[in-house]
């Protein structure tokens, strides 16, 4: 496949920076456009490093918006996407069900069809990846592994809506033949992390000495995965993965929230010089997430057998970059809870207390 303009959706967020970051830097030769609409969790100062390369373009836009996406696509000519935009937070998805349906399900449809339009139904050389995740199998109990035969199980609206996109890349694969492929990665980590999820809130908080809202009995497993890990397979999956199919990703790294909130207190009790077990104090039980999914376990067999990948970071390490990271980029950590971040944070934890 040659591929020479790009289109990365919400390559202002999260995993979406890393994976704009690197193919930015790693092919000069390529058009890499960034689509993002810059809601609370879009953040340009994500891109700072690579804003000014030449082979590098910001497009502020949203995904469902369908003349704005007809536009984009007559002007760039893409040759493939990477989607990734998305509303992507589990607890925002209970307080406002219907903003994920419009963003996840409206938004992936709209993008599908401008795209195939836009391609004329001529699909040589063209390729559309649709990044989703592990949380659509559902939840585990304490044994087994989603592989990617496992039947979908969505239990969260977040999770719904993801499958319901994930349903309508497939069906545009086998009604139009339109160039598909699509990985389902289990929980990221590491810099650029919006603190409304797990570990960013929880370094947040340790370095503020604010309690450590642990839901339920913080017994809930996560399969945890470094974001550059996962940028990589990214880049794989769209180069080399089959046209049709998708891929797990996972970092084979299982953890109980509360093992991994005592293992951050403890590294940053030695970054912060505070006496061992100070942070831990700050652990606080609160009212569990409804719906909670006990497990999460990816089995990567496939993409490390067909495609090589493997994670390349053991995650003590990974943790402690990650922290170090936050450390360093105050600035940054500031930015993103002033304003509605108080707000957010306020109606999330009281009713949780
Ligand atoms: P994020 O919330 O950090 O970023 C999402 C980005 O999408 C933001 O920049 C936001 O501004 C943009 N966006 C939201 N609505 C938009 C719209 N209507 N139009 C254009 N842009 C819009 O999310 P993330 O954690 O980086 O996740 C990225 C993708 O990866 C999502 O599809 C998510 O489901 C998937 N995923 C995430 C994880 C994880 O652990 N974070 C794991 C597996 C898969
Ligand atoms: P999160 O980072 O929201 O990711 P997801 O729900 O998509 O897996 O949460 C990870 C785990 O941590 C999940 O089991 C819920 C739990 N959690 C807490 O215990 N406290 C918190 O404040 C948050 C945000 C999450």
């Amino acid at each position: 496949m040659t591929t020479s303009t790009i289109l990365i959706t919400g390559g202002a967020g999260f995993i979406g920076s890393h994976v704009v970051r690197l193919f930015v830097n790693k092919y000069p030769q390529y058009r890499i456009v960034n689509l993002d609409a810059l809601t609370y969790a879009g953040n340009l100062e994500n891109l700072k490093d690579i804003e000014a390369a030449p082979n590098y373009q910001f497009e502020k836009g949203d995904i469902t918006d369908e003349p704005a996406m007809q536009e984009l696509f007559a002007r760039y000519a893409f040759d493939g996407v990477i989607h990734l935009a998305a509303e992507s937070h589990v607890d925002r998805s209970i307080s406002d069900p219907l903003q994920f349906v419009k963003t996840n399900v409206l938004g992936t449809a709209n993008l599908l069809n401008v795209a195939r339009k836009a391609w004329a139904n001529a699909f040589s050389g063209k390729r559309f990846y649709h990044v989703s995740t592990d949380e659509v199998y559902g939840s585990l109990g304490e044994e087994g592994f989603f592989t990617e035969e496992t039947a979908y199980d969505p239990r969260s609206p977040y999770s719904a809506s993801k499958a319901a996109s994930d349903h309508f890349v497939m069906a545009y694969y086998h009604t139009y033949h339109f160039p598909v492929v699509m990985s389902n990665c289990s929980n990221n980590y590491g810099s650029h992390h919006f603190p409304e999820k797990l570990i960013p809130l929880m370094i947040n908080n340790i370095l503020n000495k604010k309690p450590l809202p642990v839901y339920g009995k913080g017994e809930n497993v996560r399969d945890w995965l470094w974001v550059e890990d996962h940028a990589k397979a990214i880049d794989l999956i769209f180069h080399k993965g089959k046209e049709g199919e998708k891929y797990n990703v996972g970092g084979f790294n299982e953890w109980k929230n509360i093992d991994l909130v005592h293992l951050l207190c403890s590294i940053m009790d030695k970054k912060l010089n505070r006496k061992e077990g100070e942070s831990a104090e700050l652990i606080t039980y609160v009212t569990d997430r409804p719906g909670h999914d006990l497990r999460y376990a990816i089995d990567a067999t496939k993409l490390n057998k067909e495609l090589g990948w493997k994670p390349s970071l053991q995650f003590e390490e990974g943790l402690e970059k990650t922290v170090d990271w936050y450390l360093n980029n105050s600035e940054w950590v500031e930015h993103v809870t002033s304003g509605n971040y108080q707000q957010y944070y306020q109606e999330q934890y009281e009713q949780r207390s």
